[in-house]
């Protein structure tokens, strides 16, 4: 297949290009890097089935204009400005990239009618209540701008479906983490705390920590987004990624941290947009694509572990 991967940089991005170049399929990647080097191709972007990297803002018509005439069979829109708390304090970035940006493309899909996988979060859920896990049923909440601009961005690329006939499904991966997660403040949870830990730092956990997430390893994400791409049966659905398990962030601490005790509680920057508890029910992606995570928590916590501090030799 010819597919154009937005956002294809990022940290999810460059491992879902990594498993659709296995599969063979011709990619095209659009980024503006502004929360990824480059650097994260090196490895992929000699493979015969890289066909090109642009450098473009998805704000910019004109020029997704010119690269949709190539004419591609699907578009797995990525590109996202994913900070919940900068969200609070600039909702204007996040409307323009998230509600926007992805208007944008799904305009170039219909005009050429290429279909669209559309990357949502499952910060759009209301928290789980109770021993419930969250299904895609399952209330929706916009805690911050951020989740208000993806479920915005979920019910416009939903609305092509509906309204033009367009092919457009809607992932929601829970909290991913892994290798090449941006590793200073602007990173993950997991992989601020191991880059902290293993330099001595205290682990700093905003709020009482009791808060609780379901913690996706990156390559079981790209796992998922690479089943959906070769199923038939997503067009129209919404599907949910996550282990089924999660963990509060002070036992995330201890975990890490090996009970070393260098752990220090800060005060909530945004506590109203804090979601308490989050817990994937993946029944529906096991149903409709065979997909099931493989990688426990604490594999997937050793391997970034080591994708780390190979990074810090090489500096
Ligand atoms: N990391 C997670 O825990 C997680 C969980 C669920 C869903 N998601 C979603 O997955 C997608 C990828 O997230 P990620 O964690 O890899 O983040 P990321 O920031 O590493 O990747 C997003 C990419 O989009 C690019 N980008 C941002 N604004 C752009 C714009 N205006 N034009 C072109 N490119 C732009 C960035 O440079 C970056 O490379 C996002 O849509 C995010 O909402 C992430």
């Amino acid at each position: 297949m010819k597919i154009l991967i937005t956002g294809g940089v990022g940290f999810i991005g460059r491992w879902v290009v990594k498993y659709l170049l296995k599969e063979k399929h011709d990619l095209w990647i659009i980024d503006n890097l502004c929360n990824a080097k480059e650097d994260n191709l090196i490895e992929l972007c000699s493979d015969p089935h890289f066909k090109k990297f642009i450098k473009v803002d998805i704000k910019n018509k004109d020029i997704l204009h010119q690269i949709f005439q190539e004419k591609f069979d699907l578009c797995l829109h990525l590109a996202a400005a994913i900070n919940v708390q900068l969200s609070l304090d600039n909702p204007k970035e996040i409307f323009e990239t998230n509600v926007e940006g992805s208007f944008n493309i799904l305009e170039e899909a219909r005009r050429t009618n290429t279909k669209v996988i559309l990357m949502s979060t499952c910060m759009v859920y209301d928290k789980a209540k109770n021993s419930q896990k969250i299904d895609e049923n399952h209330s929706l909440l916009p805690r911050s701008p951020y989740a208000a601009s993806k479920i915005t961005a979920e019910n416009l690329a939903l609305s092509y479906y509906y309204s033009y006939g367009l092919p457009v499904a809607v992932l929601r991966p829970f909290n991913t983490y892994g290798p090449y997660q941006r590793i200073d403040g602007e990173g993950g949870v997991i992989s601020c705390f191991i880059a902290n830990s293993l330099s001595g730092k205290a682990l700093n956990i905003y709020g009482d920590g009791r808060q609780t997430r379901d913690f996706l390893y990156v390559e079981d994400c790209a796992e998922f987004v690479k089943r959906t791409i070769s199923s038939d049966k997503i067009w129209g659905e919404t599907i949910n990624a996550g282990t089924g398990k999660d963990i509060s962030i002070n036992e995330l601490a201890l975990l890490i941290g090996n009970g070393s005790g260098k752990i220090k509680h800060l005060s909530h920057i945004h506590p109203q947009s804090e979601i308490e508890k989050l817990v994937c029910d993946y029944s529906k992606a096991k149903k409709l694509l065979g997909w099931e995570p493989r990688v426990s928590l604490e594999e997937g916590i050793a391997r970034t572990k080591e994708w780390i501090c190979s990074q810090r030799k090489k500096d």
